[in-house]
């Protein structure tokens, strides 16, 4: 990977449509040139039209070096994440009846109410879960590997993390087809694969979380009269300031959960695959000791994935970084994916190697109030996903481009082929 932008630092504008489809080592090189040049930098932006009648925004202030965001995220006192939204964009009155959980708020209420899923994501029901995952992912395997080749994103990658937060949250089976399309538009409605032109993207969010939302209300109707040991039923049981949750509440639990336990670990997962295929010294090492060398590369692959490209805070009183007055109520967007190649906290930070050590990439957020509670899940997912993948299918290669998604918020590919030689089910 070479990042090159090719023209002068003025003409990056991160908060326009275009520089997102530019190609990645552009991408790449205007973040290096903002990181060297500016790292603190003012983009004036405009909402799309759909979003124009809801939301006001104004520009935001974008960080690109790893220690400005680190500093932000240890002042959650000073950079909140309840005012409007983690997102550019200030979510909608309507919408934040769906998106507004825990993520988009301070403590004590958010302490409190992480608290409540935090034992769900805990080393013990981590292990319990790791069975049922590595069930889930020799299904997946089985329906692709007579056939040779596939789509390694919509065969492999996708139906794994969504299908273990199902089983996680207590989902039936019949209805992960329903989930998984609804999370896709949640976290995709920028790329016209998803949204099909001429729909209206505040609207296509209402409706799949409003979808969501009904769906949660009919089972936690069920677990109220027959609890189960599933999340779903930890949510209904459970008492915030002495009541329980209303059903308004336990939906945007449960989309947090199904949105951010799923696209984040596939995209991991099939950058995985595609920066493996081209470094396949890399790939051989991993498979000449899967598990010694586990832990180095799977971090590896969320430094180089950053499938979160940033997340926002508002600041509740006027401060500073790096020299910059920024007056209170302004956005301060922390691009993570920028933080995970500044040179000045990883050494050749365009070289993928597996051994790297150490590694304080911040792909799940800097240390802080906010660090992704599903990290630890995420690892596991990812490790059994290679293990499985180097054991049954040890001669995968990727044999197409990446289709990336297109968006500013996630970092994803939509598809990616694979081919391999063909061999039995249940192996
Ligand atoms: C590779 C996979 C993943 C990545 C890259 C990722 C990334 C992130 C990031 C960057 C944040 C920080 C938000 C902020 O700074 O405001 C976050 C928060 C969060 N993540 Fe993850 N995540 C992943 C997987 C998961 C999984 C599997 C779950 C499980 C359901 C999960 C659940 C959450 C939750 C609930 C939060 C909100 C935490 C809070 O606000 O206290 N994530 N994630």
């Amino acid at each position: 990977m070479q990042p090159c932008w090719p023209g002068p630092i003025d003409e990056i504008n991160l908060a326009s449509e275009d520089f997102w489809r530019r190609p990645i080592e552009e991408r790449e090189g205007a973040f290096q040139l903002l990181r060297r040049e500016r790292p603190v930098a003012f983009f004036e932006s405009s909402p799309p039209p759909a979003w124009r009648e809801l939301a006001q925004t104004a520009g935001f202030w974008a960080l690109t070096r790893y220690a400005d965001i680190e500093s932000v995220s240890r002042q959650p006192e000073v950079f909140s994440s309840a005012a409007g939204a983690t997102t550019i964009l200030d979510l909608p009155a309507p919408l934040l009846e769906f998106f507004g959980s825990f993520i988009h708020m301070d403590d004590p209420l958010h302490m409190r109410l992480r608290k409540i899923v935090s034992p769900a994501f805990g080393p013990r029901c981590l292990k319990d879960l790791e069975h049922v995952a590595q069930g889930i992912l020799a299904e997946a395997i089985d329906a692709v590997v007579e056939k040779g080749e596939c789509d390694l994103v919509t065969e492999l990658c996708a139906p794994f993390p969504i299908l273990v937060i199902c089983k996680l949250l207590g989902i039936p089976e019949s209805q992960y087809a329903f989930v998984l399309e609804r999370t896709n538009v949640i976290l995709g409605a920028s790329d016209p694969e998803i949204l099909k032109p001429g729909e209206n993207a505040v609207q296509a969010l209402l409706t799949a979380g409003s979808e969501l939302a009904e769906l949660l209300k009919q089972l936690a109707a069920k677990r109220r009269s027959e609890p189960t040991d599933d999340l779903i039923s930890v949510l209904v049981h459970a008492e915030v300031d002495g009541d329980h949750m209303s059903d308004a509440e336990l939906a945007a639990f449960f989309i947090l959960l199904v949105t951010t336990g799923n696209e984040t670990t596939r995209h991991a997962l099939s950058h995985g695959l595609h920066v493996l295929s081209q470094h396949p010294e890399q790939r051989a090492l991993w498979q000449s000791d899967v598990e010694g060398y586990a832990t180095s590369a799977i971090e590896e692959i969320l430094r180089w994935s950053s499938p979160v490209i940033f997340m926002r805070r508002t600041t509740r009183r006027r401060t500073q970084i790096g020299g910059h007055t920024i007056e209170e109520g302004e956005k301060v967007v922390m691009y993570y994916a920028s933080a995970n190649r500044d040179e000045a906290v990883f050494e050749d930070p365009y070289r993928f190697d597996i051994r790297r050590a150490p590694n304080r990439h911040i792909a799940f957020g800097a240390p802080g109030a906010h660090y992704c509670l599903g990290a630890q899940l995420a690892k596991r997912e990812i490790g059994l996903f290679f293990g499985a993948l180097f054991r049954r299918i040890p001669d995968l290669e990727v044999v197409s481009e990446p289709e990336r998604l297109r968006s500013h918020f996630i970092h994803g590919i939509k598809h990616l082929r694979g081919s391999f030689t063909p061999s039995a089910r249940g192996v």
